[in-house]
Formats: structure tokens, sequence, C-alpha cells
């Protein structure tokens, strides 16, 4: 399918295990795309194997200043702006831990999370839609989770920030939907990429009892979902989340129990 043929995309964490796929998928449908990351080297990577249809950008979803920048350096490279998913969530593997519960959170890690993970999402679409509008329109993506719609143990910052992230969705769409532009969050569950992998062993034992899917998904997965709502085939869907998790929030909380129960009292 060549869905995305003439568009002009950013995906932010573009070096990542999902923005890559991403990339990857919107190039094949015929797009160009910038892939920007903090890191410049896995923004490099991505890019390379897609030739003159990616553009590698490093930026700093902390900094306002560089978010304007790496938006206007896909401007300038590939003379407009399409989509827009925004994706890029904080990483640090020594502050990740830290995100805990509202009493133990140190605050400045708070700060830090928010500000990377929903205030970067709102600048990029400060900054994106004013090229969109110039264009006749547009669709955005904003990478949510499932966490951002129900509550867990720790990463309280986290959690917080992915429900923002819905509700920004759902008002970007309001207020720009009738100049065409679109804008849907997206809510993965757990999603096996190399970095979910290495950080939280055991998680996928624990969780799998839970999907309905016989497997967890996987970054193209996620990828076949944005580039939908990237095209002119979902043009009809605006201000959604959609989660895309194996139906892992969509049924009754007994239900692993149940089963387990179930297989007893067979066996
Ligand atoms: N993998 C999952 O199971 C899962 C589940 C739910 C939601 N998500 C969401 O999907 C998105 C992609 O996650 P992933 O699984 O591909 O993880 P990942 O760690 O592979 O990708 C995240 C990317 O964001 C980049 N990044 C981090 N801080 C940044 C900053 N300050 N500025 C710019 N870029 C920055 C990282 O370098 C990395 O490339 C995230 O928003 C994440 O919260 C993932």
């Amino acid at each position: 399918m060549r869905r995305l043929e003439g568009k002009v995309a950013i995906v932010t964490g573009g070096g990542g295990g999902i923005g890559s796929a991403v990339a990857r998928r919107i190039v094949q449908e015929g797009g160009k795309v910038a892939i920007a990351d903090v890191f410049e080297e896995s923004a490099k990577n991505a890019a390379e194997p897609l030739g003159d249809a990616a553009l590698a950008v490093q930026f700093d979803a902390i900094d306002p200043a560089s978010i304007e920048a790496m938006v206007n350096a896909t401007v300038d490279h590939f003379g407009g702006l399409d989509i827009l998913h925004n994706n890029a969530a904080m990483t640090d593997p020594e502050k990740h831990p830290q995100d805990t519960t509202p009493v133990d959170i140190p605050i400045e890690i708070w700060d830090e999370i928010i500000d990377i993970n929903l205030r970067g999402y709102l600048l990029g679409c400060k900054y994106a839609i004013p090229h969109m509008l110039s264009r006749g329109g547009g669709s955005i993506i904003n990478t949510a989770s499932n966490s951002g719609v129900a509550g867990d143990l720790a990463r309280v910052a986290y959690g917080a920030s992915k429900g923002a992230i819905i509700t920004l969705s759902k008002y970007v769409a309001t207020q720009y939907g009738k100049q065409n532009i679109r804008c849907n969050s997206i809510a993965p569950g757990v999603v096996l990429t190399p970095a979910l992998e290495a950080t939280v062993p055991g998680l996928k034992e624990v969780i799998q009892r839970h999907i309905l899917t016989p497997e967890f998904g996987v970054p193209d997965d996620i990828a076949a979902l944005v580039a939908f709502l990237a095209s002119d085939e979902s043009r009809y869907i605006t201000g959604e989340n959609i989660s895309i998790s194996g139906g892992g929030l969509s049924h009754q909380p007994h239900y692993a129990d149940l089963l387990d129960m179930m297989e007893k009292h067979l066996s």
C-alpha cells in the first residue's frame, strides 16, 4: 500500500523500537520522514537504510527551542509537513526507577517526565500545526499508553503524562478539526521492543496472563496503526484514543484468575 505518497512526517523518538518501525512503514507507504531523537546515533541508524526518504534530526524534547528547530529543519529539508507522530518518552535508566508513587517520587523527576513526555508533545503540536495549516491539513498521532488509562503500582508520573496526552489529543482534534487537522492518541499495552525486554525482566510472563491474544504485539503492529491514522483512510476518525494492547484492558479484572480456576477444575 502507498497511502502516504507525497506526505512528509516527523516521528519523535524515531530512533527507538516503535519509532523506527513507524518510520520504516511511512517510507514503505510512499512518505518521507524525519527521524527525530535525542540520540543522534540511533536516529542516523534508523534513517540510513531508508535513503533519501529519511532525515535524521537530533533534538531534545525537554527543550522548547530544540523542538521548534527540529520541526523547522524537517520543513526546510522536505518542503512541508503533513504528519506528526509524537512518540518520544523519557528513557533514562537511572531516572526511570525513581518514578514511583506520589509520596516517594523526587519532584524533579516528576517535572522532567512531564516536560519530556507531555509538554514535548504539546510543543510538537505548537510548532507543527502552522505548517500543516499552510498545506490544508494534517494528521497528528500521539503515543499514550494503557498506563494513562488505568492505575499501576509504580510510574505515577509516566501514567499521568500518558493520561494527559489522551486529553491533549482531544483538545487538538476539537480546536483544529474544521481546518482539516485530525489528532488521535494510541495507547499501546506491552509491545516487545529491545528496550522493554532489557529493562523489565519477568514482566512479559506476568502480563501474558492478562492479554487476550496468543502473542504480544511488536513495533510493526504499532506502525500499521500509525500509518492508518496518518492516511486519508482514517479521515473520519479524530479525537479518539485507540488502545493497541491485545485486549489487555477489555475484560473483567478477574479474567486471568478465572482461567486458572477453570484449568484447575478441569484437571
Ligand atoms: N514498548 C512498550 O511496551 C510501550 C507500551 C506503551 C507505550 N509505549 C510508548 O511508546 C513510545 C515509544 O517507546 P518504545 O517502546 O519504542 O521505547 P524506546 O525507548 O525504544 O523509544 C523511545 C525513544 O525516545 C527517545 N527519547 C528519550 N528521551 C528523549 C528526549 N528527551 N528527546 C527526544 N527523544 C527522546 C529515546 O532515545 C528512544 O529512541 C513511548 O512514548 C512509550 O511510552 C511503549
